[in-house]
């Protein structure tokens, strides 16, 4: 079955530097790194890593080429990509010493989604399949509405959560994709353990999927909850470990797996992703991932530690 991503595009400026640029300041600084990123691009190509048939929805604005190129070259379908003359959306992130770091975010053609695009971009995907979703865009609201009136199926990632999240038509959403600190915003409750109740009697219908770091994963669908811990390794870099989840979770479900398949498919996935630099680069291919199953490569999963 085949996925619309409606997500965001991003390129990302790491500047190395010695301290935060002071007001004022002029600095110089130390390296630079351009990387393709932003939540949308990443679970693009986290799906299309797991081999789902991916269909990515966006604007590429200026100075944004190398997003197509990098989504074309993961094997995500562009043909619903369209330039636009805004500047791209793109982050200037500033590293200090300690590895602390600091971001400046401009949303720029993320968040030029018109209603007419989103309209002609259902029209061309057609009637069949899933449209994901997740919040760095603007239109959510209107892409949830529109997805559903097709009969499509619609996944949702409440990432970065805000508040207006909460006046989005959630209960529309056959999976709702959130972590502990979206989790706990929209349930609004203080606990990991009281999230899962909190979303199903808020929205009884649809299928919820909350990752929950390392504590492992939850599930409600269908009546049922499911729940998986997850592998003792060492980390290397946690950026976008629930891209990589929510990727190959939906290849799972899409393709017949059972939930529990899903879950420990998508947990082996991300446990690969958390051991290399990177966000999309360090997801894994889905042969990668069906080789570290075959092996047992990561030992027992710890018991989930959440109740
Ligand atoms: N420190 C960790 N140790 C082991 N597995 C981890 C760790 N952090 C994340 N994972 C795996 O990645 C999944 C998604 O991570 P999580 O942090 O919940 O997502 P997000 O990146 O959205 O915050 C977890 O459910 C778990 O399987
Ligand atoms: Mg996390």
């Amino acid at each position: 079955m085949k996925l619309l991503n409606f997500g965001s595009l991003n390129i990302d400026y790491v500047y190395e530097v010695e301290h935060f640029v002071s007001p004022g300041e002029t600095l110089s600084s130390k390296a630079l790194f351009v990387n393709c990123g932003g939540k949308g691009l990443n679970q693009s190509i986290a799906a299309a890593k797991a081999g789902n048939m991916v269909y990515h929805g966006a604007f590429v604005g200026k100075g944004g080429e190398a997003l197509a190129e990098k989504l074309a070259e993961n094997g995500v379908d562009v043909t619903l990509l369209k330039t636009a003359e805004e500047n791209c959306g793109h982050a200037i992130i500033q590293v200090d010493q300690r590895g602390q770091n600091c971001i400046l975010l401009y949303g720029g053609t993320n968040r030029c989604f018109t209603k007419e695009y989103i309209n002609r971009a259902l029209d061309q995907f057609g009637r069949e399949g899933l449209v994901l979703l997740q919040n760095e865009t603007n239109l959510v609201k209107y892409m949830i509405g529109e997805a559903h009136k097709r009969g499509l199926q619609i996944a949702f990632n409440a990432a970065p959560m805000h508040p207006e999240v909460l006046e989005y038509p959630l209960e529309l959403l056959d999976w709702l994709i959130v972590n502990e600190v979206e989790g706990r915003q929209i349930a609004g409750c203080a606990h990991d353990e009281e999230i899962l109740p909190a979303l199903r009697s808020k929205y009884p219908k649809i299928n919820i999927l909350l990752t929950l770091g390392s504590k492992g994963a939850l599930c409600y669908a269908k009546g049922k909850t499911y729940k998986i811990g997850c592998y003792d390794v060492e980390v290397v870099d946690t950026t976008g470990a629930g891209d990589t989840f929510t990727g190959y979770f939906l290849y799972g479900v899409l393709h017949g797996m059972s939930i529990p398949q899903s879950l420990l498919l998508a947990t082996t996935a991300s446990t690969l992703a958390i051991g290399k630099k990177g966000a999309a680069d360090a997801v894994p291919f889905m042969p990668q991932v069906e080789k570290a199953l075959q092996e047992n490569r990561f030992g027992p999963l710890a018991a989930e530690k959440i109740s």
